[in-house]
């Protein structure tokens, strides 16, 4: 299909949609080197046209009237990246019905309305584009819709969330509690006001979901996948586990067990000398394991300006080419029953456990709760337990044990019972162990 000029319109001019308005306008002959007729942006949609914006958009009219790109035939596309679940979900239909093509960078929306967005768009005979809905600026989606898409996928593990992996640094290398850690990354711009759905773990859940479409080719409701954040993690633990050698690392992860699709999104140990464990600040990155191209590590800037509209441009030049719409029609992404395999949300990989009790001191303590573990047939690989003061016996200390590979639900029912014991002085935590890559 030859390229062609695309006529464009923008719903929303915020952090993404002002670095789209920079690159659509800024380097015209750069987008022409690449064969790609003009991509003139004609109008921009926002809330409130009296805010002072500081960017030049090249004659775009900006207008708060959605109804007007509608009835508009000299538009082809529209860029949606205002965000958040309603209006954008009937906007987006909108606009296919009205015979636009659309490109979003609104993973909340796909999440939560994907199959009936794709369906739409496939009877309107458009496409949607959605590389920017998943960490920013890593080209991720593209390469499992194309460039891997002869391989079986049979892995996949990720820090897909920035200000999760921004909080956990700064937890681990400078020794920030949770609460400053987060406080940090909001003034630095790192953090929403509300992060409440970065750091409980459903902004990765929603990008795991989009992922595992096109990773595994299955069906998946985000809200079914078992998920914990990083809310509730005490900087002891992430202490501990650098004595042992390991990061903590939040990590959405899909991987095929017994034919069926297990998918988690929970905080983890990573051994330092792993490639995730590098991953540091607001960078995020995804690790690919395929049948052929074996293991595969694309990372980068997750979010921010200049990277998500770098994703964003590159859906517009992909319709420009008329790749975008080849893609789109061979992902097949309104099907009910998609030919990968089935999710089944109780299903998890066996994993090693980073276990850690607070218990009195007492002589035996140590060996009550390696029985327990031993009944369910749980095996120990290394503990620590550091001296308390001689003069504080009865004082709680914390007892670290590192498991061999178990299931989470025996692991489950030792904790409980150990819990229940006189000696236990608080809760138990449990974290697994990242798999070595
Ligand atoms: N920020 C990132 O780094 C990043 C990374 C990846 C994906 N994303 C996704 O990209 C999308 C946009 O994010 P953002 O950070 O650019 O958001 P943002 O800075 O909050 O900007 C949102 C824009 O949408 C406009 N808007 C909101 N509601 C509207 C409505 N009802 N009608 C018309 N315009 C409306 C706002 O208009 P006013 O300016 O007039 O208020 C604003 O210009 C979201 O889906 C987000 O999840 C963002």
């Amino acid at each position: 299909m030859p390229a062609t000029g695309l006529r464009l319109a923008m719903i929303g001019l915020g952090t993404v949609g002002t670095g789209v308005a920079k690159l659509l306008t800024q380097r015209p002959e750069h987008l022409r080197s690449l064969g790609v007729g003009p991509l003139e942006l004609k109008t921009v949609v926002v809330r409130d046209p009296a805010k002072s914006r500081g960017i030049d958009l090249g004659g775009a009219r900006l207008t708060t009237d959605f109804d007007s790109l509608l009835a508009d035939r000299d538009i082809d596309a529209v860029i949606e990246v205002m965000g958040g679940i309603e209006p954008a979900r009937h906007r987006i239909a909108a606009l296919l019905r009205a015979g636009k093509h659309v490109v979003t960078a609104n993973k909340a929306v796909l999440a939560e309305h994907g199959r009936e967005l794709f369906e739409i768009a496939h009877q309107s005979d458009r496409s949607i584009l959605f590389e920017a809905s998943v960490a920013g600026g890593i080209p991720i989606l593209a390469a499992l819709a194309e460039t891997l898409c002869v391989n079986r996928i049979e892995r996949i593990s990720g820090i897909v969330n920035g200000t999760c992996n921004y909080i956990l640094t700064a937890m681990h290398e400078r020794g920030l509690a949770y609460g400053d850690a987060l406080r940090q990354a909001q003034q630095l711009g790192f953090a929403e006001a509300d992060p409440t759905l970065d750091v409980n773990g459903s902004d990765a859940a929603q990008k795991l979901a989009i992922l595992a479409r096109l990773a595994f080719q299955s069906k998946v409701d985000w809200r079914s996948i078992s998920r914990a954040g990083i809310d509730k993690l005490d900087s002891m633990d992430l202490r501990f586990a650098r004595e042992l050698g390991y990061v903590i690392k939040l990590l959405a992860e899909g991987e095929v067990v017994g034919g069926k699709l297990s998918l988690q999104v929970t905080p983890k140990l990573v051994h330092q000398n792993h490639p995730l464990a590098q991953i540091r600040g607001e960078y995020n990155a995804i690790q690919v394991h395929g049948d052929a191209v074996g293991d595969l590590l694309f990372s980068g800037k997750g979010a921010g300006e200049m990277p998500t509209a770098s994703s964003v441009v590159a859906g517009v030049i992909d319709l420009a080419t008329g790749r975008g719409q080849q893609t789109f029609r061979a992902l097949r992404l309104w099907e009910t029953e998609p030919a990968g395999p089935h999710f089944d949300p109780t299903s998890q990989a066996k994993s090693r456990f980073y276990l850690r009790f607070t218990i009195s001191d007492r002589p035996g303590t140590l060996a009550r709760i390696a029985s327990i573990l031993g009944e369910h047939g749980i095996s120990i690989a290394s503990v620590i337990q550091h001296e308390t003061p001689e003069n504080k016996p009865e004082q709680p200390v914390p007892l670290i044990i590192m498991t061999h590979e178990a299931s989470d639900g025996p692991v489950r029912l030792s904790l409980a019972e150990a819990d229940r014991l006189e000696i236990a002085r608080a809760p138990s935590v449990c974290l697994p162990v990242a798999a070595h890559a």
